[in-house]
């Protein structure tokens, strides 16, 4: 209020004027000392700024007080969740998957589709760039797959005269449809698997039920003849690289992956649905696509594990990562002459036990789900031909430049797809991502600018084995070790309407908290949000998609977030030319609603983690979940020891309890009873249970420490709302280093949990918590060091990662 000062200052008495100072030196020296005092204010000032920014407050923008350097923010942070939750819009995300869908992007193959990218983003005010690496790819070149039967031409008794007979000519493409334009895109891409290795074989075919781990042990258990015969594996459970991986190391020469209708639900035509495009259960052609590389053990250009494909980079060999048997992908029409070729044939799936006949699906098309082999006179011939190329593919990067120079919010969805639609996959998350960088440049437009630097990222070459985020992650580590705060994943933003949700626990409240802020479509009851319809489960950090390089790589806390298929929705036509524009527009999202709401969940978790001035991190709850996960361990370690009925009871309980038992390396049977168990294994894994209880202790000691640092940085953060004056500026620049101080904390967390050597045999995963299994590739792994341990009962390891474990927490505890 200056009309308070001028008749202060008027009534001061003045006196004659006289020379202030005597000296001209004097007076140059006093000008000079002020000036730098002076100069030394605004520093502290601007630095006060810099850390503690007045965004976050409860006065109104008007009662702060600016001054340059300080300046008060143009867009504060409500007035940010407002422009994040008003900007993004149906029709325009509908605008943006009718264009991404409207062509092929194989990985590699769309550079337009990459600059359209960048230009949509630069016209959105975010400054964007291509960042592009040379990776070992292949493309679809050739393919059969036939039943083949020996005819004995009986007029000449005499061996080459034997004939074979095709009995089967596998179509190998999905049906064109008049409702779906996509289905008959003169651009379609053929049926394949991304890494497959190319071949010509022939031979009897065994039916491997999923193909787990566990799958083929009980194969082995029953003398079934795999060496040197075909396997046909059901889609499911796990990742489909591992199926390969598996019947290659037991001697098998292909594999032949179909997708069953068994694993539907109640969505299919043998329940009187009609199939796609007239309703909603599987179009009988369609083919699930997809790579086969050993996701579980590197991701990346499989060339150049754990470094960035330049150019110029040195590339390593690749049978370790990818399969060296030929392997197809087919539709559930073109795998049903097969499936029936092996009636009466070998044992039939339910004389194993009943992981065998879960979702038998094709009994009705007169399928008995025998094991086989065929005998031999029943061949299948499969073929295989692909390209193999070192060939650019292309990352959009956009960046909205932070305060604060070292601290970095990553946000990020892949665009490239197996097919020419992609509807849901990636085009649901391009979509999303588009509306969230258009609010965020909204934002910008009205002259905001975050604390933290926010960088959008547009992976190509996500379907081979998540390629362009890891090689980016690799090329970037030593930068994000030092900045990266966090990493948000929108694959598969929309498929249906179950929120689905993982994320390092690090990150679990901010979850609740931007859907909680985010009105539902779903408005059966008026103003119900995201968060009333959520069912709050949050699913450990597993792989399958771009976050894996952050998470169990550089240790960067990441979620990843879509709306998933609920029971009873639509089926969704996963890889197949049918996950296209038309069936998002008539099953999966008619109106693009749920792409908005997605848009908007998305916009507002990148503000929470960019634009609070404490970085919005829980470490209690990281803690917490520490001592749960070793609760689970510790309950692994009883069901290893426990007799095989009991497992077998435990496990049936959900598909996510089905496939870690199914996809574990856990011997079976009475080898794993106590009674057969040796004194010094038993002494043994006692020791380890000991051990088990020593972590305990050591995590109890980090929770003590983190809901210590979790109590001072609420503390901050209430501080942080309450109005500072401008002339008490210690006290802000006192604020600002505390909350830099926390802060840092915070950002080094997750990192402390990495292990420089990395997990048993597969050393590019460098987090000691968290890892895909070893043999499911998508599920989540909790501490997998200790988990594989107890599956190979072998404790001295289990003791090793113990040590490793706890010295990681103590680190973890030492640094907060
Ligand atoms: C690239 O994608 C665009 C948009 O989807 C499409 O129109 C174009 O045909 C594609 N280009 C190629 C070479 O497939
Ligand atoms: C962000 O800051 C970096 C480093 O100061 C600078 O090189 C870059 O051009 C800036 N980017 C934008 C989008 O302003
Ligand atoms: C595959 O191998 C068989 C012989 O085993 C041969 O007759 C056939 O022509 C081969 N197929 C192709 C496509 O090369
Ligand atoms: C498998 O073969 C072994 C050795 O030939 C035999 O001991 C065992 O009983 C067989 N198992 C079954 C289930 O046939
Ligand atoms: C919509 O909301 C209602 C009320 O909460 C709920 O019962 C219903 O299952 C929801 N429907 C969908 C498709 O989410």
């Amino acid at each position: 209020m200056p009309s308070e000062h001028t008749p202060l200052l008027a009534r001061v008495p003045v006196a004659n004027p006289r020379p202030r100072y005597p000296h001209a030196v004097l007076r140059r020296f006093c000008t000079l000392a002020l000036a730098s005092v002076l100069i030394w204010f605004f520093l502290a000032l601007a630095l006060s700024a810099t850390v503690f920014p007045d965004g976050h407050s409860h006065h109104g923008p008007s009662d702060r007080w600016t001054w340059p350097g300080c300046r008060r923010r143009k867009v504060d942070y409500d007035q940010l969740q407002r422009i994040l939750l008003d900007t993004p819009d149906s029709a325009r995300a509908r605008q943006w998957s009718s264009y991404y869908t409207a062509g092929a992007h194989l990985a590699g193959k769309n550079l337009s589709q990459a600059e359209w990218t960048r230009d949509k983003w630069e016209e959105f005010g975010i400054k964007s760039e291509i960042v592009s690496y040379d990776v070992y790819i292949n493309y679809p070149v050739d393919h059969r797959l036939a039943l083949l039967e020996k005819t004995d031409n009986k007029a000449h008794h005499d061996h080459a005269a034997t004939t074979w007979k095709v009995s089967y000519e596998a179509s190998l493409t999905e049906d064109i449809l008049d409702d779906d334009p996509s289905s008959s895109s003169p651009d379609r891409i053929p049926t394949f698997h991304g890494y497959s290795a190319s071949g010509n074989v022939t031979g009897s075919v065994v039916y491997v039920n999923y193909g787990t781990y566990q799958d083929f042990e009980d194969l082995v258990r029953a003398n079934v003849t795999l060496k040197g015969n075909i396997a046909i594996a059901r889609y499911g459970g796990i990742f489909r690289g591992l199926k390969v991986k598996r019947a290659q190391e037991l001697g098998m020469l292909g594999a032949i992956l179909y997708s069953d209708p068994g694993d539907d639900g109640e969505n299919t035509v043998e329940q009187g649905k009609k199939a796609y495009p007239e309703g909603p259960a599987r179009q009988p052609s369609s083919v699930q696509r997809g790579s086969t590389q050993f996701l579980s053990f590197a991701p990346g250009d499989p060339t150049t594990p754990g470094y960035p494909s330049k150019p110029d980079a040195p590339r390593q060999p690749v049978h370790t990562a990818i399969p060296s048997i030929p392997s197809i992908p087919i539709s559930y029409e073109d795998a049903l002459p097969i499936l029936k070729a092996l009636n009466g044939h070998g044992p039939k799936a339910d004389d194993f036990n009943k992981y065998w006949t879960r979702n038998t699906g094709l009994g009705y098309k007169g399928v008995h789900y025998n094991v086989g082999p065929t005998p031999d006179h029943v061949v299948v011939n499969l073929y295989n031909q692909q390209e193999y190329v070192t060939t650019p593919l292309w990352n959009v990067i956009g960046v909205i430049n932070g305060t604060i120079p070292d601290e970095v919010i990553v946000v990020g969805n892949h665009r490239d797809a197996w097919i020419v639609g992609g509807g849901a996959d990636p085009n649901s998350g391009s979509a999303v991502l588009n509306e969230a960088v258009r609010s965020f440049g909204e934002a910008v437009r009205q002259g905001w600018k975050p604390l933290r630097t926010i960088v959008f990222a547009s992976w190509d070459g996500e379907e081979y084995g998540l390629i362009g985020s890891t090689e980016w992650v690799e090329e970037y580590l030593p930068w994000l070790n030092h900045a990266s705060v966090a990493y948000i994943n929108t694959d598969v933003s929309v498929r249906g309407t179950y929120l689905r949700t993982s994320a390092a626990p690090l990150l679990d409240h901010i979850i609740h908290a931007a859907t909680a802020a985010v009105p539902s479509p779903n408005q059966t009851v008026p103003g119900q949000t995201v968060h009333n319809l959520w069912d709050k489960q949050i699913r450990t950090m597993g792989s399958g998609s771009d976050f894996t390089a952050f998470q169990d790589f550089a240790g960067i806390p990441s979620l990843d977030i879509g709306f998933d298929t609920a029971p009873g929705e639509p089926v969704y036509h996963y890889h197949s030319n049918y996950d296209s524009f038309h069936w998002m527009d008539a099953f999966g999202d008619p109106g693009f609603a749920y792409h908005r709401t997605m848009a908007q969940v998305v916009g507002l978790l990148a503000a929470q983690l960019a634009d609070l001035p404490v970085i919005a991190f829980r470490a209690a709850d990281y803690a917490r979940a520490l001592d749960k996960y070793v609760e689970k361990v510790e309950g692994q370690l009883e069901a290893a020891l426990a007799p095989a009925a009991e497992i077998e009871a435990a496990s049936l309980a959900s598909d996510e309890a089905y496939f870690a038992l199914r996809g574990s390396t856990r011997k079976q049977g009475p080898a794993l009873t106590t009674t057969t168990t040796t004194t010094t294994s038993a002494a043994s894994a006692d020791s380890f249970r000991l051990s088990l209880k020593r972590l305990h202790k050591a995590i109890a000691k980090l929770t003590d420490h983190a809901v210590d640092l979790d109590e001072h940085a609420n503390h901050l953060t209430e501080k942080s709302k309450a109005h500072i004056p401008w002339w008490n500026w210690p006290a802000r620049l006192r604020l600002g280093l505390a909350i830099r101080k926390v802060n840092t904390k915070y950002k080094y967390l997750e990192r402390g949990f990495l292990f420089e050597q990395g997990l048993d045999g597969r050393p590019w995963f460098k987090h000691v918590v968290f890892a895909p299994g070893l043999w499911t590739g998508y599920a989540g792994a909790v501490f997998p060091g200790l988990v594989e341990s107890i599956d190979d009962q072998d404790w001295v390891n289990a003791e090793r990662w113990v040590d490793i474990i706890e010295s990681r927490v103590k680190n973890a505890r030492e640094k907060l």
